[in-house]
C-alpha cells in the first residue's frame, strides 16, 4: 500500500527512482511523484495515474540530474488521487520533502494546530502534517526535526525525507509499515520492499519499528526512537538476499500474473525443498525446531489472515483438524482483533501473510501475542514485520509475488500448511504409512501442476466462451470450498465480474434463486469423499438451466452428460486437491481479465500490500 523509494549515492537519482517506482507500482498506482535535490533546490514532479505517466512528464524536463532524491507511488487513503495529493509533500518553504506510507490517525488535530501556527497546506492528505511538523521543529538538523515530528503523531508510518538545507542526507523512520535499506557501492537505496533494491544490491538492512535512520556520505546511523539510543553498528544487521532480479521481472510473459501462475511447479518445489523426509514420513521445519516441544502440547489452533491468505487458512483448518486432530478456528484478521478470542497457553496462533506487512494481520498477531498464544507465521517475505514478530514460523520461499492478485503465494501457503500438518500429525496420531504417503503425494504436486498448465489453451477457449457473462458462482465442498472462494475472488479482482464462492451444499438455501441460463456456475468436482454430493448439486443447477463448467479428474467421462464444459486435473489425495484445483481457476480469471482488456497485474482500486486497517 504505497511504495516508497529513496536514493543517495554517486549516480543520477532520477532514473533509479523511476526504475524503483516501476517495481513498487504494484503497491499502489493512483498517482506518483519524485523530489530530487538539484543545484541548491529541490525539483518535484508529480502525476495522477500510473508511473509511466509520471515518466512521460519527467521526460519533458531537463537537468534533473541530482544524486539524492525520494519518490512515491500512491494508493489513496486521505484525499482523492490527484496531483496535489500525490507525494512527496513539502513544508511551507518547500525545503523539506516527505514520502509516507501508512496512516496518521491524529492528523486532523495536528493540521488544525499547524494551521493556527500559520502553516499553509496544499493537499488533503494526512501525510502533509509531517513536513509542516518538521518545519516547525527544524533547528538545522533534519533528523531532530523528524524525531520531534514523530513524537507527535499516532498511527502507522514508513517515512523518508530530504531537505534543501542538508542535501547530503536522507532521513527515514518506520512504525508498522515496511522500510528496507539497500547498502550498495557508495550508495544507499531505501524502499518499501526489496524488489526496488535488487537491481542495485543484495545487501539489505531491515529497519525496525520505532527506529529512525540517517543515511549520508559519512555512513549510516540508526536512532532508537524510544530509548533515544544512537547506533552506527551495521554488523549483524546486514542480510544478503537470495532473491534475484529475474524473479522480480516478467521474463517474457505479458503479465506478472501469468508468469507467477506458470511458476507454481517451481515455487511449490522451493516451498518443499529440503523439508520432507519422505522415507520416515516426517518433515523438517527449521523455523519450528525451537518450539517443537511446545507444539506437541498444543490443544487448539487459531489462524488469522486476509484475502487469499485467509482462503488458504480455511483449507489449512480442514487439513489440521482431519489429519492432526487439533481443533482449529479461522478468522479474518480484521475481525479477530475486534472480537474477544479465547486464548490460553495451550493455544497456537498462526498468521498467514504473503507480504508479512498486512496491517490487519499484524494487529491480529499482536493481539494473540498479548493474550499469551504461541505465535507462528506462514510468511513469504523474509525479514518482514510479521516474520520478525512471530515466535516461530515457516517461510514460503515462493519468491517475490508482484501480480496484485495472489496466485503462487496461495499454492505455496497450502503446501506449507500440508508440511505443518505432517509435522503436527506425526507428533500425534498419524501413522508412518500415512505420513509417508502424504510426503510422496506432496512431492508429486509440481509435476501435476505442469500437466494442468499444459491445458491453458483449452482454459483460454472456455474463458472466451464465458467472458461476457455478468455473474458467476464458484462452488465446491469440503477442501474445495475454500478453492471456490478463492476462484471467485480471482475473477472479481481482475475481471471486475461479479462472482460468489459458496459451499456447493449451501446453494439450495437461497442463492439458487439466481440461477438461469445467464448465470454460470463453476463446480470443483474432483473425485473425492464428497464427489457424489457435489454431483447432486450439479444436477440441481442443471435442472434450472444454469450453464456449468466443471473441474474434475482426468478420465472422468460420466460428468460430461451434466455439464457444458470440463477442465481436467490429475488426481491427488483429497487434502492436497486445493493446490491443483485452483490452478485452472487462476487461468480462467486471468484469461477473462485480459480478454476484457484489464491490467490484470494492477487491477483497479486494489493494492498488493495493504498496510492500512
Ligand atoms: C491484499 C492483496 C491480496 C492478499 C491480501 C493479504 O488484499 O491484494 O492478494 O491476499 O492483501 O495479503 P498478505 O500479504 O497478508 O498475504
Amino acid at each position: 500500500m504505497c511504495g516508497i523509494i529513496g536514493y543517495l549515492g554517486n549516480k543520477k537519482a532520477l532514473p533509479l527512482l523511476i526504475d524503483g517506482l516501476e517495481r513498487l507500482e504494484y503497491r499502489g498506482y493512483d498517482s506518483a511523484g519524485i523530489a530530487v535535490y538539484c543545484r541548491g533546490k529541490i525539483v518535484s514532479i508529480k502525476s495522477v495515474g500510473r508511473v509511466n505517466l509520471l515518466k512521460e512528464k519527467i521526460a519533458a524536463r531537463r537537468g534533473v540530474d541530482g544524486v539524492i532524491g525520494i519518490a512515491h507511488t500512491r494508493w489513496a487513503t486521505h484525499g482523492k488521487p490527484s496531483e496535489k495529493n500525490a507525494h512527496p509533500h513539502c513544508d511551507c518553504k518547500k525545503d523539506i520533502w516527505v514520502c509516507h506510507n501508512g496512516i496518521i490517525e491524529n492528523y486532523k488535530e495536528l493540521k488544525d494546530w499547524l494551521i493556527k501556527r500559520g502553516h499553509k497546506f496544499r493537499s488533503e492528505t494526512d501525510t502533509e502534517v509531517l513536513p509542516h511538523l518538521m518545519e516547525e521543529f527544524y533547528d538545522g538538523n533534519l533528523e531532530n526535526a523528524l524525531v520531534e515530528a514523530l513524537k507527535r503523531i499516532r498511527g502507522a508510518y514508513a517515512v523518508v525525507a530530504i531537505s534543501k538545507n542538508e542535501p547530503e542526507k536522507i532521513v527515514a523512520a518506520k512504525n508498522s509499515s515496511p522500510l528496507i535499506i539497500g547498502v550498495g557501492e557508495k550508495e544507499y537505496i531505501i524502499a518499501s520492499d526489496v524488489s526496488a533494491i535488487l537491481s542495485r544490491t543484495k545487501k539489505v538492512i531491515y529497519l525496525n519499528d520505532g527506529e529512525a535512520v540517517v543515511m549520508g556520505a559519512g555512513g549510516i546511523k540508526f536512532l532508537d526512537l524510544s530509548k533515544k539510543k544512537v547506533s552506527t553498528n551495521l554488523s549483524g544487521r546486514t542480510q544478503v538476499l537470495d532473491w534475484d532480479l529475474t524473479s522480480a521481472q516478467k521474463s517474457g510473459y505479458p503479465h506478472f500474473m501469468l508468469k507467477e501462475i506458470f511458476e507454481q511447479p517451481e515455487s511449490i518445489a522451493n516451498s518443499l525443498r529440503g523439508r520432507l523426509i519422505t522415507d520416515d514420513g516426517l518433515v523438517k521445519l527449521g523455523g519450528l525446531e525451537a518450539v517443537k516441544d511446545q507444539l506437541s502440547g498444543i490443544k487448539r489452533i487459531l489462524i488469522s489472515a486476509c484475502g487469499t491468505a485467509f482462503y488458504a487458512s480455511l483449507a489449512g483448518e480442514y487439513m489440521i483438524e482431519e489429519k492432526a486432530g487439533i481443533p482449529v478456528e479461522v478468522d479474518l484478521a480484521s475481525e479477530f482483533r475486534y472480537r474477544r478470542p479465547i486464548i490460553d497457553k495451550n493455544t497456537a496462533f498462526i498468521v498467514v501473510s504473503q507480504s508479512g506487512e498486512t496491517a490487519d494481520s499484524l494487529a491480529a498477531l499482536r493481539e494473540a501475542k498479548e493474550k499469551g498464544a504461541l505465535t507462528l507465521g506462514i510468511v513469504n517475505t523474509v525479514g518482514s514485520t510479521i516474520a520478525r514478530e512471530t515466535d516461530a514460523g515457516v517461510y514460503n520461499h515462493a519468491g517475490p509475488e508482484i501480480g496484485v492478485a495472489s496466485t503462487k503465494a496461495f499454492t505455496s501457503q497450502l503446501s506449507i500448511f500440508a508440511l505443518i500438518v505432517l509435522f503436527l500429525a506425526r507428533q500425534r496420531q498419524m501413522s508412518l504409512a500415512e505420513g509417508k504417503n502424504l510426503a510422496l503425494e506432496l512431492e508429486k504436486i509440481p509435476e501435476k501442476i505442469k500437466q494442468i498448465l499444459k491445458t491453458a489453451p483449452q482454459i483460454k477457449k472456455i474463458a472466451a466462451k464465458y467472458k461476457n457473462f455478468k455473474n458467476f458462482f464458484f462452488l465446491g465442498r469440503k477442501y474445495n470450498y475454500p478453492v471456490a472462494l478463492e476462484g471467485a475472488l480471482k475473477l472479481k479482482e481482475i475481471s471486475y465480474v461479479h462472482a460468489e464462492g459458496y459451499g456447493a451444499g449451501e446453494l439450495k438455501h437461497g442463492p439458487i434463486a439466481l440461477i438461469d441460463k445467464n448465470f454460470p456456475s463453476v463446480f470443483i468436482a474432483t473425485e473425492n469423499s464428497v464427489y457424489e454430493k457435489t454431483i447432486s448439486n450439479i444436477e440441481e443447477i442443471k435442472a434450472r438451466g444454469g450453464p456449468i463448467i466443471a473441474i474434475t479428474n482426468i478420465g472422468n467421462k460420466k460428468i460430461a452428460r451434466l455439464v457444458d464444459d470440463i477442465i481436467y486435473v490429475p488426481k491427488t489425495i483429497e487434502m492436497l486437491e486445493p493446490i491443483l484445483n485452483v490452478i485452472p481457476l487462476q487461468l480462467l480469471a486471468y484469461y477473462i481479465g485480459t480478454m476484457k482488456g484489464h491490467d490484470v497485474d494492477k487491477p483497479r482500486n486494489l493494492a498488493k500490500s495493504v498496510t492500512v486497517e
